[in-house]
């Protein structure tokens, strides 16, 4: 058995990463450049996007970036088409943009609710109904969503971004299997609390909040946004090639772990 050299992996192959700006995204997007891969990151703001960019470069990689919000269909098949054009492909598309905030769901408007399904539902279809286009007509590509167990089992103040997450994987359940025998896998990713700044702010702003999370973490510990872009390269890469449809947890075994105490001892 041949073991595969996975430094150069990415070599000539072209990812489009949705906030790539910051946190997960930048990480992934991070990643992607460090195995040879050229990285398209996408988001509102320039301005990150171009430290992404200009930090891959003194890493020695390649990246480019595209300004574009992913709840306008038309903006990002304009983008997505302009990928293309300019690289010649698109090998990986990577759905993290997301928006988030804690509300209880009686008191969430109506337009709270639209804002964060139109970011995360709906744009991560928008993406990926532009980038089938290409992976489709080249008989290869992989797609990776980035979800949230609670996706399934539900978290209290986050009804919009769960609803979203989950009406996600069932998009991705669905079109893995309109696309397997075509060359075109979709996954998701479900990552557990993560040291991000967007995540930090929007979920565990204050200290308090933050010990309670963390101490409902088996593993005792946030990820850092490097190990969880590590599992997204795997999924991007050759070596998942017969896997689709599937969602890959990187949580430290939080969700499992919510009947455990935080001390971690079983009830006696
Ligand atoms: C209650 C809120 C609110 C809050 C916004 N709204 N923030 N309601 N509590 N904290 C309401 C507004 O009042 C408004 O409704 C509606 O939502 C839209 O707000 P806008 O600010 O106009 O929307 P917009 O500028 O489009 O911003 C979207 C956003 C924003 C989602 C609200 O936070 C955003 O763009 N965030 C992107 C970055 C982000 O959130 N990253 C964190 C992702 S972390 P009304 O009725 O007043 O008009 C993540 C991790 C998940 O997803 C997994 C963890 C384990």
């Amino acid at each position: 058995m041949t073991v595969p050299d996975i430094r150069n992996e990415f070599a000539g192959r072209v990812a489009v990463v949705t906030g790539g700006g910051s946190g997960i995204g930048r990480a992934i997007a991070h990643r992607y450049g460090a195995a040879g891969g050229k990285v398209i990151v996408l988001g509102r703001r320039e301005e990150p996007l171009m430290e992404t960019v200009e930090q891959i470069a003194a890493a020695g990689g390649s990246a480019d970036f595209v300004t574009c919000d992913v709840r306008d269909a038309a903006l990002m098949a304009e983008a997505i088409d302009a990928v293309v054009d300019r690289e010649g492909r698109i090998d990986a598309l990577v759905n993290n943009a997301a928006g988030n905030f804690v509300s209880p769901g009686e008191n969430l408007s109506p337009n709270g609710w639209k804002a964060v399904i139109d970011i995360v539902l709906n744009g991560s279809f928008y993406a990926t109904h532009a980038a089938a286009q290409h992976m489709l007509a080249a008989g290869s590509g992989s797609i990776l969503n980035v979800i949230a167990t609670y996706a399934w089992h539900g978290h209290p103040g986050t009804v919009h971004s769960a609803a979203a997450k989950g009406g996600i994987v069932a998009m991705t359940r669905t079109l893995a299997v309109e696309w397997a025998a075509r060359g075109v896998r979709v996954n998701c990713i479900a990552p557990g609390p993560t040291e991000t700044e967007g995540a930090g702010r929007a979920l565990w702003g204050t200290a308090a909040a933050r010990a309670r999370v963390q101490g409902g973490v088996p593993a005792g510990r946030f990820a850092s946004p490097e190990e969880i872009a590590e599992s997204a390269s795997f999924l991007m890469s050759d070596r998942a090639d017969y896997i689709t449809g599937e969602v890959l947890v990187v949580d430290g075994g939080q969700w499992l772990g919510k009947s455990v105490y935080t001390d971690g001892k079983e009830n006696a």
